[in-house]
């Protein structure tokens, strides 16, 4: 049966969580396998919203194990706030998370880290989500992080905590000129969030490689998107794990060719948050209604996203480095606001063989109109039904992308999505 890898395919925020739930149902297991709290999973389940940021997206469907592998980056206090949402909701989620004992822990003192450098950047801000994730990762490369299994061991969690305290208060105070953080501020919360996660520690490369030979259904979930990969990404205002198919064998422990399903999900339009270039980017009235037509404001940050047309020369990148099977087309309603549809289909003067994420800032890229469809498409339950002019619009997209539409989303309910 294999993995069935679900990845964002632009700058994130393209509708994973929704895609993951809809799949779920069918899962023995969901495994996230990059990034960690700067993640925001939307699922609508009637009139109830959830915003998902460490657990995996399945955790709403019962009965599906949901596993955070090796190559997140775990907020214990995080983690153990959105479990206790999730319980007072009437999710009862502890015996269904399985967390990775290789994972590293991101301390309190890394997301104070990540405003600090953030706020003292001058010209070169990332716009990050302050959720500590840049530096702790730097930290596990750099072979002074926490793994999650410090945890298990009370005392060699607390010499670790102090030992990498004074590590990060050198830089702190030497090189901010900021206040040291202080042990006592953080450590009983830290303590509590730990007494509840130490259960759910595992090992789950050995689980996922079990399942696979149970040939159980697996879902990988990604986090962010192919453009916002750490090497792969517009570097340096990319986010510093992989969140493309390329990261799913090294986040969760498992053989790359256990991949036997990759659905690339793209917005019907492109969004961004942060900083970084965005060739298609509408800084006019149009960009406008595409923010407020869509709700594009951050989940997990609330800034206001930035909007632009699709563009299918990114997509094509990102398609094909990943190796994407199929492709799933989110919020293709919100487009019913417009007359008029741009898609960029190339840049001026591109070379083909060498597309240099680092400098897309300076491209021009080029446009075909596509009439609008001015009508809601929100109750359509086949490809079919929808108007002539949306079926060209998705149709110009598979061919650029040169993958096939599996499914496209109408609304933000579970119910709103139609099968090609
Ligand atoms: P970081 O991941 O918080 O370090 O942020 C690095 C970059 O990735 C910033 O531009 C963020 O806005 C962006 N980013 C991080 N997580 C998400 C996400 O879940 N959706 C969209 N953008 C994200």
């Amino acid at each position: 049966m294999g993995i069935h890898a679900i990845v964002g395919g632009q700058w994130g925020d393209e509708g994973k969580g929704k895609i993951v739930d809809y799949f779920s149902a069918d899962a023995d297991v969901v495994a996230r396998y990059q990034g960690g709290a700067n993640a925001g999973h939307t699922v609508f389940i009637g009139e109830e919203q959830f915003i998902l940021h460490q657990v995996p997206s399945g955790i709403l469907s019962p009965g599906t194990r949901c596993l955070m592998g090796t190559g997140m980056v775990v907020d214990p206090v995080a983690l153990a706030e959105e479990i206790s949402e999730l319980q007072d909701r009437g999710i009862d989620c502890l015996k269904q998370i399985g967390l990775a004992y290789n994972s590293h822990l991101v301390m309190p003192v890394h997301r104070i880290m990540d405003g600090i450098s953030e706020d003292h950047s001058q010209d070169q801000t990332i716009g990050t989500t302050r959720r500590g994730i840049g530096p702790t990762y730097a930290d596990r490369h750099a072979r002074r992080g926490i793994p999650v299994a410090t945890m298990l061991d009370a005392d060699r969690f607390r010499a670790a905590t102090k030992e990498h305290l004074r590590y990060a208060n050198t830089i702190i105070t030497k090189i901010y000129n900021q206040e040291a953080v202080k042990f006592e501020d953080f450590w009983d919360t830290l303590q509590q969030a730990r007494e509840l996660i130490l259960p759910m520690i595992t090992d789950v490369s050995h689980e996922l490689i079990q399942a696979l030979h149970d040939e159980k259904n697996i879902l990988s979930e990604g986090a962010q998107g192919v453009l916002l990969d750490l090497d792969f990404g517009s570097y340096p205002y990319v986010t510093s794990s992989h969140p493309g198919t390329v990261g799913v064998s090294v986040g969760l422990g498992v053989p790359s060719n256990a991949i036997t399903r990759s659905t690339g999900i793209f917005k019907a339009y492109c969004t961004r948050v942060g900083e970084g270039p965005f060739p298609t980017e509408l800084t006019d009235e149009s960009g406008e209604k595409l923010r407020e037509s869509g709700g594009e404001y951050g989940a997990t940050t609330g800034r206001p996203r930035r909007c632009g047309w699709f563009d299918t020369v990114l997509g094509e990148y990102s398609a094909s480095m990943n190796g994407f099977t199929d492709i799933c087309i989110t919020k293709a309603d919100v487009l019913g606001a417009f007359e008029e549809i741009e898609l960029c289909t190339s840049y001026k003067n591109q070379d083909d063989s060498f597309l240099n994420l680092q400098q897309i800032e300076n491209v021009q890229p080029e446009y075909t109109s596509y009439p609008g469809w001015n009508s809601d498409i929100a109750a359509a339950k086949s490809f079919e039904e929808f108007p002539e002019e949306l079926k060209s619009y998705l149709e110009a997209i598979e061919r650029k992308l040169n993958t096939p539409i599996s499914i496209v989303s109408t609304g933000p309910e579970r119910t709103q999505l139609v099968m090609k």
